[in-house]
């Protein structure tokens, strides 16, 4: 009964936009490709977190945000439990105020922005913006150095050059960034902030629940009907059309764009749009992004995480394990192949929980070409004095076969 009073409801949203009648070539009956997704297991240990409330992580660093209780998790593994905060109410992974590593953040129920200092527990960074008086409600990363802050009164921006401006005037409710670009919602209009300039742009979509920002600066919205995106001539256009349920969240995560529509997940992907066939979602659930490019959702106080099944298809995942394949490849294959045979899928399981760019290491061997470089350093490392990885992260013989292949050839 719901579902056939929301169909009406989708098809009158169409004839106004002056779309074709049917479902047309947005929603899942045309134009978009089934999107494999699959649980990834977050807490292999089970450990009790809480009550969830919002989520963060950087590589395969997590930081479940629970009342009463902050657990950080380093690869599935607890490696501390904060109780100094009573409440958390969001949480985002940004840049650093001091340029380095950054920062996973959570928002405490006083408004106060908080970083987790290596598993030192939490310090109150409001000041470094000289938001210590705002009653801070989002942060966002703008990509680059550049971060957004949503208080109750509306926006600052935070250039990365220790520049902090306050867009205040207008009522905003929800922020986005990436790209090198803000985004913001305030009272039906979807408000774009260039972080140099703070030049806005205002486009005008009624209804607008959230809006995002891709890795490439290009905004996108929705409403609980639709899921809109900047289009090559700058205007919003429709990309997709809820047919299953509302449109519930909306957040970019490396390389795409996530959506949630009642009980399924989309995405948005190098333009394409892709979406799940029995996801099973939990109904209500609140997106938060994740900087591999999986997504998060909290409902009801119960956190799961989705990752693109890519099968293979470059989305690893640090903390899966993933079925190695050791064997010499043919000599056919290119270096960026040997790297993805030999290397990748050891990579993926021992080396990602530091080595992701912005890992803990300060180094990022996520790509052939940073092994290419320093092969010599590997080779000493990992072969000759054997004192990387380090301790408790085991490299198994197959492993060092692999690596010992990949460094002959
Ligand atoms: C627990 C974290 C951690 C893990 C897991 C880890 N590393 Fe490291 N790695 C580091 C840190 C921190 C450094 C920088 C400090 C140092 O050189 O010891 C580093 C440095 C290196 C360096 C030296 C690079 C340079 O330019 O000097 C190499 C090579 C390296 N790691 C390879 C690997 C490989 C290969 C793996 C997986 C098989 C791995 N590491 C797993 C933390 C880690």
């Amino acid at each position: 009964m719901k579902r056939a009073l929301f169909l009406v409801a989708a098809a009158g949203l169409g004839s106004l936009l002056g779309a074709c009648g049917g479902a047309g070539p947005y929603s899942r009956d045309g134009g978009v490709t089934r999107l494999a997704t699959r649980v990834v297991d977050w807490n292999p240990t089970h450990a009790d977190v809480g009550r969830v409330a919002a989520v963060a992580d950087r590589g395969s660093d997590v930081v479940v945000f629970a009342d009463g209780a902050a657990t950080v998790m380093e690869s599935g593994a607890v490696s501390l439990v904060d109780r100094s905060v009573p409440k958390w109410t969001s949480a985002a992974t940004i840049p650093a105020a001091d340029g380095g590593v950054p920062w996973i953040v959570g928002l405490d129920d006083r408004g106060h922005v908080r970083r987790l200092r290596a598993r030192a527990g939490f310090e109150d960074v409001s000041a470094r913006w000289g938001l210590e008086n705002a009653r801070i409600i989002g942060a966002v990363g703008l990509g680059g150095r550049g971060a957004a802050f949503l208080f109750d009164g509306g926006v600052a921006v935070a250039n990365g050059d220790g520049k902090v401006v306050r867009l205040g005037g207008i009522p905003m409710t929800m922020i986005g960034g990436g790209g090198g670009v803000g985004a913001a919602l305030s009272n039906g209009d979807v408000v774009r902030v260039d972080p140099a300039s703070l030049a806005t742009k205002t486009f005008a979509l009624n209804g607008a629940i959230a809006t995002a920002v891709d890795d490439a600066g290009h905004l996108y919205a929705a409403t609980p009907d639709a899921v809109y995106a900047e289009n090559d001539k700058g205007e919003l256009a429709l990309r997709f059309r809820a047919t299953l349920g509302a449109i519930h969240g909306l957040v970019a995560s490396k390389g795409r764009v996530w959506f949630a529509e009642g009980p399924e997940l989309g995405a948005i992907e190098g333009g394409h749009v892709v979406a799940t066939t029995g996801a099973k979602l939990p109904p209500g659930g609140r997106l938060f992004s994740s900087t591999t490019g999986d997504v998060w959702i909290v409902d009801g106080g119960i956190l799961t995480r989705f990752a693109r099944d890519a099968s293979g298809a470059g989305t690893s995942v640090p903390g899966q394990p993933t079925t190695p394949s050791h064997q010499g490849p043919p000599s056919t294959l290119s270096p960026e192949d040997a790297w993805r045979a030999q290397i990748q899928p050891v990579f993926a399981r021992v080396c990602a929980g530091c080595h992701l760019p912005g890992g803990t290491a300060g180094i990022d061997l996520s790509t052939s070409a940073a092994w290419n470089k320093r092969k010599a350093d590997v080779k000493e490392r990992v072969l000759d004095t054997r004192d990387m990885p380090p301790k408790g992260h085991p490299l198994g013989d197959a492993d060092l076969a692999a690596i010992r292949a990949w460094l002959a050839h």
